[in-house]
């Protein structure tokens, strides 16, 4: 892949390669501003690289339809924006894009899966707390059914507990065949969720040993 990203003529990214099997969970860190929301962004498309390519089950990532791209693969920000609406609206709305309905049980499920109340399925979206968002942003991804979630930051706005449940959640979406890359700070939150452990540094990455 060899993927390579200037920006004001600073290498962010430089040759960086990455490959990420089926089912496989990784963790990325590396200290701010190192390049690893440049990494994510590139890989969900909304960047282009400089140099490289991005390939999806060996396929050019370019050559696929761009809406369908973004289903298979699905980035949550670390401060996800809300669309306007309720809960339930903001979670439909990629599958409504694909022509699919999402049922109210589906949504409460969806919900559910990332440790949050049900009932705030009918609220304001725009009126969520940051760590409602936050889940909220990754029930809206799952309910896509993508191949491969790329998290920037996912836990950064939970507590403990619902960092914790949404960790094991994902690990479980892991063992039925989902990818995932995520940027996480917190040593434990890596430990947790990743198969494999990665550290930014210079444009590159570098695998890390945990001890676990
Ligand atoms: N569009 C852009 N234009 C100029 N500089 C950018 C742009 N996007 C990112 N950068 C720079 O690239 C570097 C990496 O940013 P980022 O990927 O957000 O780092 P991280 O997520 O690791 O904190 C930073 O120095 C940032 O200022
Ligand atoms: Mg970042």
């Amino acid at each position: 892949m060899g993927l390579r990203v200037t920006r004001e003529e600073r290498a962010v990214l430089d040759g960086l390669d990455l490959e990420v099997a089926a089912g496989e969970t990784l963790s990325i860190s590396g200290a701010s501003g190192c390049g690893k929301s440049t990494l994510l962004r590139v890989l969900a498309l909304l960047e282009p690289a400089d140099a490289g390519r991005v390939e999806i089950d060996g396929q050019d990532a370019e050559s696929i339809d761009y809406r369908s791209y973004r289903r298979r693969v699905s980035l949550v920000f670390q401060e996800p924006p809300m669309f306007e609406g309720t809960v339930a609206d903001n979670v439909r709305y990629g599958p409504s894009m694909a022509g699919r309905t999402v049922s109210d049980s589906e949504v409460s499920e969806l919900l559910a899966q990332v440790a949050i109340d049900p009932a705030i399925a009918s609220r304001d979206a725009e009126r969520l707390s940051g760590g409602e968002r936050q889940r909220v942003a990754l029930a809206r991804a799952l309910a896509n059914r993508p191949q491969l979630l790329l998290l920037d930051e996912p836990t950064s706005a939970l507590d403990p507990e619902s960092a914790m449940e949404v960790i094991a959640q994902i690990r479980r979406l892991s063992a039925q065949g989902l990818s995932v890359v995520a940027v996480l700070h917190v040593p434990e939150h890596a430990r947790l969720l990743g198969d494999r452990h990665l550290h930014m540094r210079d444009g590159r990455l570098e695998t890390v040993e945990m001890s676990t």
